[in-house]
């Protein structure tokens, strides 16, 4: 029965898209700029041990569904918190970012609803589209002309707009600005997920729609994780009361999960109460992916500028940026590599991640070891 599968895993060897499962170490000796703990806070002592008191006083599961047993006082806080910060009027937690996305979009959409969605958008949100069974287009990367004409030429009165605010791939940022306002003329919502946003963009990490002077806006809806600069796990989503009120009582992904284990939920409080106190984070990771890149640039790779902590440098295929990481990695400097079918233009890319703690000396290290282990078409074309 099962013998197709080893077919495909032979093809997918030879097109060099194998992935493994390698553990991390707990005493990593590589530089870390794979991960996404962008702020540091995912070993912070502060972090860890908010997360072990709430373990102590709330158990080590949350033991039920958010709408049985799995609602705990840090919950809600937590979610208070999230929407203060935000500048939104309310949030609800989810117990990952990916179910936030899927639990949206499938209660915020339906059959007699338009989707217009950028190309490059996550696959939580592609996959939360689909659930959604709503009439769906995909438009170009980044073209507010193709999203106002969708929206102004569409047959459903219903319409959405779903972006990510800081693109994974690339790392590049939507044109939210723009973006809402085209939704504003043609009454349409906007979902933004800010994934890669939070606690990075904005005022003190408040996120892309802070930045864009979007948050708050009765049209707007946001989602995040909290496992990325918050260096927990969970997701969260940020809108209008009403919007919070229909996902806690549809959202499928909500009611028929277990609420988020409480030493998330501690750990994700305490990240927030940092970021607040600490509001310089955000701006310092933004610095260091920037001076990354640039340094990147300058010898000669082809990195997008990033507008967040991602730092995106382009391979020749599959395969060679396989082996470049791995010879990264053996250098001492962990990067992500991706490649079909998580590119959504099928170039292969490393991707790099700034923290706000990399120090200039890290840096230099970083570029470095990039440069000396970058197969030999690696280097940007040059402009003529
Ligand atoms: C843009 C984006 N959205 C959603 C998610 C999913 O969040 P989570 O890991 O909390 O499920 C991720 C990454 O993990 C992401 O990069």
């Amino acid at each position: 029965m099962f013998d197709w599968l080893d077919v495909r895993a032979g093809a997918r060897e030879k097109a060099g898209l194998r992935r493994r499962l390698v553990p991390r170490s707990a005493d990593p000796e590589v530089l870390d700029l794979a991960g996404n703990d962008y702020l540091g806070l995912a070993r912070d002592p502060r972090v860890v041990a908010a997360a072990e008191a709430a373990a102590r006083r709330w158990g080590a599961g949350s033991t039920g569904s958010r709408l049985v047993t799995g609602t705990v006082d840090a919950h809600a806080e937590l979610e208070r918190d999230l929407a203060d910060f935000c500048g939104v009027e309310s949030a609800l937690v989810f117990s990952s970012g990916y179910l936030a996305n899927l639990g949206t979009l499938s209660a915020l959409g339906g059959p007699g609803t338009l989707m217009v969605a950028d190309e490059y958008d996550h696959a939580s949100l592609i996959d939360g589209l689909r659930l959604s069974r709503s009439d769906r287009l995909r438009v170009a990367h980044r073209d507010v002309t193709a999203v106002a004409a969708a929206l102004r030429d569409r047959s459903r009165r219903r319409a959405l707009v779903v972006t990510d605010s800081v693109f994974s791939v690339d790392g590049d940022l939507a044109p939210l600005a723009e973006l809402a306002a085209v939704c504003r003329e043609h009454a349409a919502g906007l979902v933004i997920d800010d994934a890669h946003g939070l606690g990075v963009l904005g005022p003190g990490g408040r996120g892309g729609p802070a930045a864009a002077g979007i948050a708050g806006r009765p049209d707007v809806v946001v989602t995040a994780t909290l496992s990325k600069s918050l260096g927990s796990q969970g997701g969260v989503v940020l809108g209008p009361a009403r919007v919070v009120r229909h996902l806690v009582e549809t959202a499928r992904s909500f009611i028929f999960d277990t609420g988020l284990a409480p030493a998330s939920v501690g750990a994700a409080a305490e990240a927030l109460a940092v970021l607040r106190r600490e509001p310089e984070l955000a701006d310092r990771v933004r610095a260091s992916a920037r001076s990354l890149a640039e340094r990147l640039r300058a010898a000669g790779l082809d990195a997008a500028e990033p507008a967040g902590a991602v730092v995106s440098v382009r391979a020749p295929s599959a395969a060679e940026a396989v082996g470049w990481a791995a010879r990264c990695a053996e250098a001492g400097v962990a990067v992500g590599c991706f490649r079909p079918p998580s590119v959504p233009d099928h170039v292969s890319r490393l991707r790099l991640t700034a923290r706000s703690d990399l120090t200039a000396r890290e840096l230099d290290r970083v570029a470095a070891v990039l440069v000396a282990a970058a197969p030999a078409r690696a280097a940007r074309p040059i402009a003529t």
